[in-house]
């Protein structure tokens, strides 16, 4: 009998065009920008090999310049010789560690996240993209059939380099998934009006590929299942696609994947708001139409014993963790060995979607503060030449991920918390909507502390004095920061409005609902100000948003502004733009007033039982001074240093750990 924490569905091995796989874990396509010029960077191959190195069976490659109008594209180019030594030694890094390297074939198409329209975009026919509204060129069937052959030609210059195969994404509203799907698709030649013709140019695109390449070489497609687009492509379309496709038994895999590039793009990179195994009823539901081909399970696959029973259960024959193995690469070396409680989970916040999209900077994660590095897998610090006596001040994230990275170096550290309990604020977070993942960061942090021997004294407001009676060498500050009451806060005799973080808690151990109006004064625009509004409609009979900019969610990137846009208007959560509330003696009657930013025109909310607001904060650095003046060396981090968002807390901790 096996027991299940062996894992044996997961570790059982699997062959593909003859290749084999010595499990069943792939590390879904993830574009990192890790690729610099346009060409293969160590850092990109370090990021596969790390994947590999972690356990991995097979890494498929983010997209790759195939075709010779992506040239100006920040990716790695495939479509001519010029870095031809950059693809071997990718493959080489990978393949010697017996993972399989598949390169991903994508183009936009007419799809774009950011403003302004796209002018180089190409298209199935004139219509435009839903989210940036670019119309494209609609290729000619010479521009077609070019295509496909020079793509054909890129993928056997990386067969030749080492890759053992190619995978073609035709989801997430991209090229391929707009000439398949009948609302974007209105050609009326061969390559477009049935669905036939629509699938035409992925058809022949495999079997050029497969012509060059041979039956050895790995073809995966990355179909839609579900794109939620009105008139698009929803399970039942999708299933005599994927027969179709299928049918010529000439691709090795293929996986389904959900939104497209329209207002249901947050699909494709399902949150914390949603169901873990999010897809799985779609998966299983175009089982069947696969024609035996081997599936790959994908969507918010996080932990490794539900990954197993997937498979276990015969719903899928492979498992794909993006951004679970972004999180962590050893996710399957730990789990087989019996540590499950010490794998980093992915907290599907979609920090690494931001990072590239919004942010364009190479993805980073914030339960993972090394991705790309060499010592990523596995990760446990090197001792320190010398033992020191370090102080870790706040027992938060920052805090946490400094001390026990500190502590694993072999310092002597103490952790002050004023709490006691540690997480800070992100404990607070937890308990709100979407909250659930956010424990995992400071719960792989306490384990890790502990393993690592450092002292916590947790319930302890630390003042100078307790920190200098330790005789620290080193002071790490992560004290947090607080919110800075608004200007319009002229007077507040009675506690009437209160800083948002402050107020919650009181309201997490009242279950009760209460009548009247819930308001938030937002100047904050991030995620957690939005589950906190709808806590607080659970709560309350109404919610109401005021802010000064002209929309909100600015500063929250654009798959979780859709989901966090689309749960407000579900939850009839009232949004007054332009607008700030203005003091005066009606609020005791609970009558808030507010103002337009720009013509003073005054508007009123009525019923008010709970006002707070949520603004920038200002560090909680009040003990900086004294200490240095004490001579004590002090780095500050988290909050304390800067306040932003969680990526910034756990990363600026673990570099105040290391640097300790
Ligand atoms: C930061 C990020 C980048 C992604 N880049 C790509 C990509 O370049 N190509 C692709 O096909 N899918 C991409 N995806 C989607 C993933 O491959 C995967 O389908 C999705 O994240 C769901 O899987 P997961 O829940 O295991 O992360 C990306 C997802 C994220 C979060």
């Amino acid at each position: 009998m096996t027991n299940p924490t062996d894992f044996a569905s997961l570790c059982a091995p699997l062959t593909l065009a003859g290749r084999q796989l010595r499990n069943r874990v792939a590390h879904a396509s993830m574009t990192t920008l890790m690729a610099s010029g346009g060409r293969v960077s160590d850092t990109l191959i370090t990021y596969h090999a790390n994947r590999a190195r972690g356990g991995a069976a097979m890494t498929i490659t983010e997209p790759i310049g195939m075709a010779h109008h992506q040239a100006r594209l920040p990716r790695t180019q495939a479509w001519n010789d010029a870095d031809l030594d950059g693809f071997r030694r990718w493959a080489d890094a990978v393949e010697t560690q017996n993972c399989r390297l598949i390169g991903q074939i994508q183009d936009a198409g007419r799809g774009r996240h950011y403003p302004g329209r796209n002018p180089e975009a190409i298209g199935a026919s004139t219509l435009p993209d839903d989210l940036s509204w670019t119309v494209p060129h609609a290729l000619t069937v010479q521009e077609i059939r070019a295509l496909i052959s020079e793509i054909a030609e890129a993928s056997h210059r990386l067969m030749r380099c080492g890759f053992s195969g190619v995978e073609l994404s035709c989801g997430h509203g991209h090229l391929f998934h707009q000439f398949l799907s009948p609302s974007s698709n209105r050609r009326q030649d061969e390559y477009g009006g049935d669905r036939d013709r629509r699938l035409r140019i992925v058809a022949e695109l495999v079997a050029a590929i497969r012509a060059l390449c041979g039956p050895g070489f790995i073809i995966g497609l990355k179909l839609p299942g579900e794109d939620g687009v009105p008139g698009g492509i929803g399970p039942a379309e999708a299933a005599p696609i994927a027969q179709a496709l299928t049918a010529p038994r000439n691709v090795d895999y293929v996986c389904f994947a959900q939104g497209a590039h329209a207002r249901a793009l947050e699909m494709h990179v399902p949150d914390r708001y949603g169901p873990r195994l999010a897809y799985m009823d779609i998966i299983r539901g175009l089982h069947q139409a696969v024609n035996g081909v081997p599936l790959m399970a994908l969507g918010r696959i996080t932990d490794p014993a539900e990954a197993d029973g997937i498979l276990a259960r015969g719903e899928a024959e492979l498992i794909g963790l993006g951004r679970a193995l972004v999180a962590d690469p050893a996710w399957l070396d730990k789990a087989r060995g019996g540590r499950t409680h010490a794998i980093r989970y992915c907290l599907s916040c979609n920090t690494c979607w931001g990072t590239i999209v919004a942010a364009h900077l190479p993805i980073a994660c914030v339960n993972n503060p090394r991705v790309g590095r060499p010592d990523e897998v596995d990760y446990w610090p090197a001792p320190a030449p010398t033992r020191r006596r370090v102080v870790v001040v706040g027992a938060g994230i920052a805090g946490m991920e400094a001390a026990w990275v500190a502590a694993a170096r072999g310092h002597d550290v103490t952790v002050f918390g004023r709490s006691v309990e540690v997480g800070g604020q992100a404990r607070w977070r937890a308990l709100l909507p979407g909250g659930e993942t956010i424990t995992s960061i400071y719960d792989y942090q306490l384990v890790a502390a502990q393993r690592a021997g450092a002292r916590l004294e947790l319930g302890v407001s630390a003042s100078v004095a307790d920190v200098l009676a330790l005789r620290p060498d080193a002071v790490i500050l992560a004290t947090g920061a607080t919110m800075i009451p608004p200007d319009w806060l002229a007077g507040d005799a009675d506690g009437l409005v209160r800083d948002l973080r402050a107020a919650l808690p009181s309201l997490v151990v009242r279950r009760s609902r209460q009548d009247g109006t819930a308001v938030i004064f937002d100047m904050d625009h991030t995620e957690a100000t939005y589950a906190a509004a709808e806590f607080l409609r659970a709560r309350f009979a109404r919610v109401v948003l005021i802010t000064p900019r002209d929309t909100i969610a600015v500063d929250v990137q654009m798959v979780t502004r859709q989901g966090i846009l689309r749960r407000l208007a579900e939850q009839r959560i009232e949004i007054v733009t332009l607008s700030e509330p203005v003091w005066s003696a009606a609020i005791e009657g609970g009558v808030l007033e507010y103002t337009n930013v720009y013509t003073s025109e005054v508007g009123r909310v009525s019923d008010v039982a709970f006002l707070a607001y949520a603004t920038p904060r200002a560090p909680n650095d009040a003990l900086v001074a004294e200490l240095r003046h004490r001579g004590v060396a002090v780095r500050l981090v988290g909050d304390c240093l800067a306040p932003l968002e969680m990526l910034a807390a756990t990363a600026t901790g673990h570099a105040a750990g290391e640097a300790v």
